[in-house]
């Protein structure tokens, strides 16, 4: 089988290599693909976002399945395109990827469905808000309605802040049409929790849960990134927590999705805070996370392809997705300077891995044969094993090894998940 892959992050990396253990795969081809993808898929330089030539691509190619994985495709309707040719897609239709395209729809669909969430108010006239915001309790949280490079939530801790957040995103409009309309949210408190899942849209089977590091630096100090690294399990997340998050918020959301016509297929991705009050749902992704995919896939015993193509067909199975136990640490190693200023163009030295260690590559092009940084955030080091001091040990063996002149990363990354565990 000849398979399309759309993306160019860490996380696509990562699906690749997962796809690649399928021996019917032949060709994978990657749209646009990376210089560290490159290895594993042919590159071919369409953006995601090009939907017109990802449709010309698969007129002149053949392709047997594709996989869309990042969010502004699936939104922009890429998969009812490809559907549309006859490519049959891993990922949902732009009506059921809105879940995530816009923060307002999903609020809305959790208030009608009963689905524990943040209580807000959802504003579209600027003026409204300000004389909101000068009247409320803080903290509050300001999130602006649609895509926003998962920089469009802003904790703010008084009126004057909250002021600046609301003219930024709505007159000032930082992150374009999508901050037109923006939420203000009531301040959650608790661990935070990643849990991918598969559902085809009656069968949702969630997959091994995991702990995000969103900022920059030690401790959680600094910027919000797209995130610095990623521990599988996350200890917050018990079997008991689990069971309740399937009764009252994943298959909720599924049977919500169908009573509004908006079937989802796909990975469905929830943003869980383990509040005192129970589970709450933060956000929804339409698609595998990054870097919560490149620290999931490692541990998947079983075959993606097989799971991905059960999807597309609404055939899943629970039986079909089986985790191995044990732990897996991702690290990311980013250009110094990320989220804000940094320099590109360096030589990166990969060295060998061992055994449950993996590179999966996000930020590299590929130069006369040398591979150079080329993103803020440049790759992934990735360690498994049986236990999470072990993986996460593996994981900071392996990033130490690999040298490029100006590299960043987290020291610090499992650490929480650990102390957690010894609780
Ligand atoms: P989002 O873009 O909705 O995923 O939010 C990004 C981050 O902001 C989350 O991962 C949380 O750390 C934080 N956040 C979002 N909503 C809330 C909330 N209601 N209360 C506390 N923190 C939040
Ligand atoms: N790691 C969070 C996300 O993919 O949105």
């Amino acid at each position: 089988m000849d398979i399309l892959v759309v993306g160019s992050g860490g996380r696509e990396h990562a699906v690749i290599k997962a796809l690649r253990r399928n021996d019917k795969v032949q060709r994978i081809y990657a749209l646009p693909g990376n210089g560290g993808i490159a290895a594993d898929a042919e590159c071919f330089p369409i953006k995601a976002t090009d939907i017109e030539g990802i449709v010309d691509f698969c007129k002149q190619r053949k392709v047997d399945f594709a996989v869309v994985t990042p969010d502004d495709p699936l939104v922009m309707g890429l998969v009812d395109r490809l559907e549309e040719l006859g490519v049959p897609c891993f990922g949902p239709r732009a009506n059921a990827a809105i879940i995530e395209g816009s923060k307002v729809f999903s609020k809305q669909l959790m208030n009608k469905y009963g689905i524990p969430t943040a209580s807000s108010r959802i504003f579209d006239d600027p003026a409204v808000a300000r004389a909101y915001l000068k009247d409320c309790d803080y903290p509050v949280v300001i999130k602006a309605d649609g895509l926003a490079l998962g920089k469009g939530a802003v904790i703010v801790n008084g009126v004057d802040e909250a002021l600046k957040t609301v003219d930024d995103m709505m007159v000032n409009k930082v992150f374009g049409e999508s901050g037109a309309r923006v939420l203000v949210e009531e301040f959650l408190e608790g661990p935070e929790v990643s849990v991918l899942t598969f559902t085809d849209g009656n069968v949702i089977v969630p997959m091994v849960s995991s702990m995000d590091h969103k900022r920059a630096h030690d401790n959680d100090e600094g910027l919000n990134t797209g995130g610095m690294g990623t521990v599988a399990p996350n200890p917050y997340y018990t079997a008991e927590i689990s069971e309740q998050c399937m009764q009252t918020i994943f298959l909720p959301t599924v049977r919500a999705m169908n009573a509004e016509g908006r079937t989802f297929r796909g990975c469905l991705y929830f943003g869980l805070m383990l509040t005192k009050k129970g589970p709450y749902v933060i956000e929804y992704n339409c698609r595998f996370g990054d870097p919560e995919t490149q620290v999931v896939l490692p541990l998947l015993e079983s075959d993606l392809l097989t799971i991905m193509m059960a999807v597309r067909d609404g055939k899943l199975e629970r039986s079909m997705v089986k985790f191995r136990d044990g732990a897996a640490c991702c690290v990311v190693l980013a250009s110094d300077g990320y989220p804000q200023k940094y320099n590109t163009g360096y030589q990166i030295d990969l060295p060998e891995t061992e055994e449950g260690q993996y590179i999966y590559v996000a930020g590299a092009k590929l130069a006369d044969g040398k591979l150079l940084t080329s993103g803020g955030r440049v790759l992934g080091a990735v360690g498994t094993s049986d236990t999470l001091d072990r993986a996460i040990e593996s994981a900071y063996r392996l990033a130490r090894k690999i040298k490029f002149e100006n590299a960043y990363m987290r020291r610090d990354i499992g650490a929480r998940a650990l102390k957690a565990l010894k609780r």
